[in-house]
């Protein structure tokens, strides 16, 4: 009898701690992935490819885009099982939220593909500075214009946050400050909802976010604005953001 009862309560034991194991590594990990939002990403490059690998690392699911997604192969296989390559509208379908990375000479295009999709979602992150050195005709005017209120001529809809703009792609995978502590990222926005996602991702991939005020100081976060430098901690970027425009 004893010994049945000691069969049993070993049986129950390791049913309980296979029940366990089970659910913290399949329910653990799976329900954290699922709370996050997929990430559609508009633009691969230095930037972009960065970006992404690090929100893939930090559990989101992403698709990286490019007028040719198939030279993504490498990028997509550093990234890791989270990570995957399409086109633009591919990405603009898959994503919840989107970000672009871009030149600004590719809004254009990129507003005529998929505008009125990204104008659907929560949040369209844009990490993208306009150059008139580089983007010609359309960097001159999204900076004559501001760039958050060009893209939503472009875009109408689209709940723009800017942020990570002075910030050098090789800082992303390692957003720390020489003291030890986080890198802070200023970031502009309006909606509520879409402030509140980005600054979770930002915080997620190991930054100290701080919105500075709204999408019209969007134009100094980045050179040849001389406010933020991509090394600022996040009180440092709290007390230049009171500052900016003034
Ligand atoms: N590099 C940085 O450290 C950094 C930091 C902060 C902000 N930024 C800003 O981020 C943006 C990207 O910079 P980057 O350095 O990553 O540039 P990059 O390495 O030259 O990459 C540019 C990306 O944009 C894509 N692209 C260009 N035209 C496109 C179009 N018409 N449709 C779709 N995709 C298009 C390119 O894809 P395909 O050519 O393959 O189609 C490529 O993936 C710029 O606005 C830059 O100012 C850069």
């Amino acid at each position: 009898m004893t010994n049945f009862i000691s069969r049993i309560s070993r049986r129950h034991v390791l049913a309980f701690t296979a029940a366990l194991l089970f659910a913290t590594t399949f329910s653990g990990p799976s329900f954290a992935a699922a709370a996050k939002p997929k990430v559609g990403i508009i633009g691969a490059g230095r930037m972009g490819g960065s970006v992404g690998t690090a929100l893939a690392k930090a559990g989101y699911q992403v698709m990286f885009s490019s007028r040719k997604p198939e030279e993504l192969k490498d990028l997509v296989a550093a990234a890791g099982p989270n990570a995957q390559a399409g086109t633009v509208e591919q990405a603009a379908a898959f994503g919840d939220i989107a970000i672009t990375v871009v030149p600004y000479s590719a809004m254009p295009e990129i507003a005529k593909q998929v505008g009125p999709v990204l104008a659907r979602k929560p949040l369209l992150l844009d990490i993208s500075n306009p150059s008139p050195q580089r983007d010609g005709a359309e960097g001159e005017k999204a900076l004559q214009e501001g760039p958050a209120e060009y893209l939503t001529k472009l875009m109408p809809g689209v709940k723009i946050v800017r942020g990570f703009n002075s910030i050098g792609f090789g800082k992303i995978p390692n957003p720390v400050l020489p003291n030890g502590g986080k890198l802070g990222v200023a970031m502009v926005g309006e909606d509520a909802k879409a402030i509140e996602i980005a600054t979770t991702l930002a915080r997620d991939i190991g930054f100290d976010p701080v919105v500075i005020g709204p999408l019209s100081l969007g134009k100094y976060l980045y050179r040849p604005s001389t406010y933020f430098n991509g090394t600022q901690s996040a009180d440092e970027i709290r007390a230049i953001g009171k500052t900016v425009g003034k």
